[in-house]
Protein backbone atom coordinates (compact mmCIF):
# COMPACT_ATOMS: atom_id res chain seq x y z
CA UNK A 1 0.00 0.00 0.00
CA UNK A 2 1.16 3.45 -1.17
CA UNK A 3 1.75 6.25 1.45
CA UNK A 4 -0.22 9.15 0.81
CA UNK A 5 1.82 12.61 1.75
CA UNK A 6 0.02 15.28 3.27
CA UNK A 7 0.96 18.61 1.77
CA UNK A 8 0.98 21.79 4.21
CA UNK A 9 -0.01 25.65 4.05
CA UNK A 10 1.65 27.42 0.75
CA UNK A 11 0.99 24.02 -1.58
CA UNK A 12 -1.44 25.31 -4.51
CA UNK A 13 -3.51 22.42 -3.99
CA UNK A 14 -5.15 23.85 -0.54
CA UNK A 15 -6.17 26.30 -2.23
CA UNK A 16 -8.05 25.39 -5.22
CA UNK A 17 -11.88 24.43 -5.06
CA UNK A 18 -11.81 20.61 -5.45
CA UNK A 19 -13.73 18.57 -7.92
CA UNK A 20 -16.45 16.55 -7.39
CA UNK A 21 -16.43 12.84 -7.25
CA UNK A 22 -17.39 11.62 -10.66
CA UNK A 23 -17.56 8.19 -10.81
CA UNK A 24 -17.48 5.49 -7.38
CA UNK A 25 -15.38 3.07 -8.63
CA UNK A 26 -13.02 0.69 -7.32
CA UNK A 27 -10.46 2.79 -6.77
CA UNK A 28 -12.02 5.10 -4.29
CA UNK A 29 -12.33 2.40 -1.58
CA UNK A 30 -8.59 1.92 -1.53
CA UNK A 31 -7.87 5.59 -1.48
CA UNK A 32 -10.28 5.81 1.13
CA UNK A 33 -8.29 3.20 3.38
CA UNK A 34 -4.80 5.51 2.43
CA UNK A 35 -6.87 8.44 3.84
CA UNK A 36 -7.85 6.97 7.30
CA UNK A 37 -4.18 5.76 7.21
CA UNK A 38 -2.88 9.19 6.69
CA UNK A 39 -5.15 10.49 9.25
CA UNK A 40 -4.21 7.68 11.67
CA UNK A 41 0.14 8.48 11.17
CA UNK A 42 -0.86 12.40 11.50
CA UNK A 43 -2.54 11.80 14.91
CA UNK A 44 -5.27 13.77 13.08
CA UNK A 45 -9.69 13.40 13.39
CA UNK A 46 -10.29 14.89 10.01
CA UNK A 47 -7.87 15.00 6.49
CA UNK A 48 -9.54 16.47 3.29
CA UNK A 49 -8.20 14.76 -0.27
CA UNK A 50 -6.68 18.45 -0.95
CA UNK A 51 -4.25 17.53 1.71
CA UNK A 52 -2.74 14.54 0.23
CA UNK A 53 -2.96 16.75 -3.44
CA UNK A 54 -5.96 15.00 -4.62
CA UNK A 55 -8.38 17.92 -5.62
CA UNK A 56 -11.59 15.79 -5.26
CA UNK A 57 -14.37 16.51 -2.70
CA UNK A 58 -14.11 13.79 -0.44
CA UNK A 59 -13.07 14.15 3.42
CA UNK A 60 -13.05 11.69 6.74
CA UNK A 61 -13.37 11.96 9.63
CA UNK A 62 -12.18 9.50 12.94
CA UNK A 63 -13.30 11.58 16.06
CA UNK A 64 -12.91 9.83 19.46
CA UNK A 65 -16.11 8.12 20.28
CA UNK A 66 -18.07 8.58 16.99
CA UNK A 67 -17.55 6.03 14.14
CA UNK A 68 -15.17 6.71 11.64
CA UNK A 69 -17.10 8.84 8.49
CA UNK A 70 -16.37 9.19 5.08
CA UNK A 71 -18.23 12.52 3.46
CA UNK A 72 -18.10 12.06 -0.92
CA UNK A 73 -19.50 15.43 -2.54
CA UNK A 74 -21.11 17.04 0.57
CA UNK A 75 -23.24 19.88 0.69
CA UNK A 76 -23.84 21.65 3.80
CA UNK A 77 -27.60 21.74 3.95
CA UNK A 78 -28.43 24.10 7.15
CA UNK A 79 -26.37 25.49 9.46
CA UNK A 80 -27.21 27.18 12.73
CA UNK A 81 -27.87 30.97 13.77
CA UNK A 82 -26.09 29.84 17.01
CA UNK A 83 -22.13 29.88 16.93
CA UNK A 84 -19.05 28.73 18.82
CA UNK A 85 -16.14 29.66 19.54
CA UNK A 86 -13.53 26.37 19.13
CA UNK A 87 -9.93 25.63 19.04
CA UNK A 88 -8.73 24.17 15.85
CA UNK A 89 -5.88 23.02 14.50
CA UNK A 90 -5.13 21.51 10.48
CA UNK A 91 -2.51 18.37 9.68
CA UNK A 92 -1.67 21.29 6.60
CA UNK A 93 -0.55 23.84 9.12
CA UNK A 94 1.09 21.53 12.06
CA UNK A 95 1.81 22.93 15.56
CA UNK A 96 -0.54 26.11 14.77
CA UNK A 97 -3.53 26.15 16.99
CA UNK A 98 -6.23 28.97 16.97
CA UNK A 99 -10.07 29.75 18.08
CA UNK A 100 -12.41 29.93 15.47
CA UNK A 101 -15.99 30.65 14.79
CA UNK A 102 -18.48 28.72 13.57
CA UNK A 103 -21.72 27.69 13.63
CA UNK A 104 -22.78 25.76 16.47
CA UNK A 105 -24.76 22.85 14.54
CA UNK A 106 -24.77 21.66 10.62
CA UNK A 107 -26.67 19.37 8.68
CA UNK A 108 -24.57 18.17 5.58
CA UNK A 109 -25.90 15.61 3.20
CA UNK A 110 -22.95 13.43 1.50
CA UNK A 111 -22.37 9.79 -0.50
CA UNK A 112 -20.67 7.21 0.91
CA UNK A 113 -17.85 4.94 -1.03
CA UNK A 114 -20.54 3.54 -2.56
CA UNK A 115 -22.22 6.21 -4.15
CA UNK A 116 -25.30 6.24 -1.29
CA UNK A 117 -26.45 9.36 -0.38
CA UNK A 118 -26.66 9.77 3.39
CA UNK A 119 -27.90 13.19 5.53
CA UNK A 120 -26.06 13.80 9.19
CA UNK A 121 -27.14 15.93 11.76
CA UNK A 122 -24.08 17.04 14.23
CA UNK A 123 -23.28 20.01 16.67
CA UNK A 124 -20.33 19.67 18.99
CA UNK A 125 -17.22 18.61 18.21
CA UNK A 126 -18.32 16.75 15.04
CA UNK A 127 -20.34 19.71 13.16
CA UNK A 128 -17.21 21.59 14.12
CA UNK A 129 -15.05 18.95 12.54
CA UNK A 130 -17.23 18.76 9.45
CA UNK A 131 -17.41 22.41 8.42
CA UNK A 132 -13.37 22.28 8.81
CA UNK A 133 -12.55 19.92 6.44
CA UNK A 134 -15.89 20.92 4.01
CA UNK A 135 -13.55 24.35 3.93
CA UNK A 136 -10.65 22.15 2.54
CA UNK A 137 -13.38 21.10 -0.75
CA UNK A 138 -12.99 24.99 -1.27
CA UNK A 139 -9.59 25.47 -0.95
CA UNK A 140 -10.38 27.36 2.77
CA UNK A 141 -8.27 26.75 5.62
CA UNK A 142 -8.57 27.81 9.07
CA UNK A 143 -6.56 30.44 9.18
CA UNK A 144 -8.99 32.04 6.83
CA UNK A 145 -11.62 32.22 9.02
CA UNK A 146 -9.97 34.81 11.07
CA UNK A 147 -10.65 38.23 10.88
CA UNK A 148 -7.08 40.09 9.27
CA UNK A 149 -5.01 40.75 11.90
CA UNK A 150 -5.78 37.44 13.69
CA UNK A 151 -4.96 35.72 10.36
CA UNK A 152 -1.80 37.59 10.17
CA UNK A 153 -0.46 37.31 13.82
CA UNK A 154 -1.47 33.35 13.03
CA UNK A 155 0.30 33.01 10.13
CA UNK A 156 4.00 35.04 11.75
CA UNK A 157 3.47 32.61 14.39
CA UNK A 158 3.51 29.68 12.19
CA UNK A 159 6.49 30.66 10.10
CA UNK A 160 8.19 30.96 13.14
CA UNK A 161 7.26 27.43 14.42
CA UNK A 162 9.02 26.06 10.90
CA UNK A 163 11.67 27.74 11.70
CA UNK A 164 12.27 26.03 14.80
NI1 LIG B 1 -7.51 21.02 8.09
Amino acid sequence: MSMLDIITYGHETLGRKAAPVAEFGPELGPFIAEMFEALKRGNGIGLAAPQVDRSIRLFVTDLEGDKPRVFINPEIVLTSQETADIEEGCLSLPGLYQKVQRPEAVRIQAYNEKGRPFTVEADGMLARLILHENDHLDGILFVDRLNALKRERALAQYRRLLRK
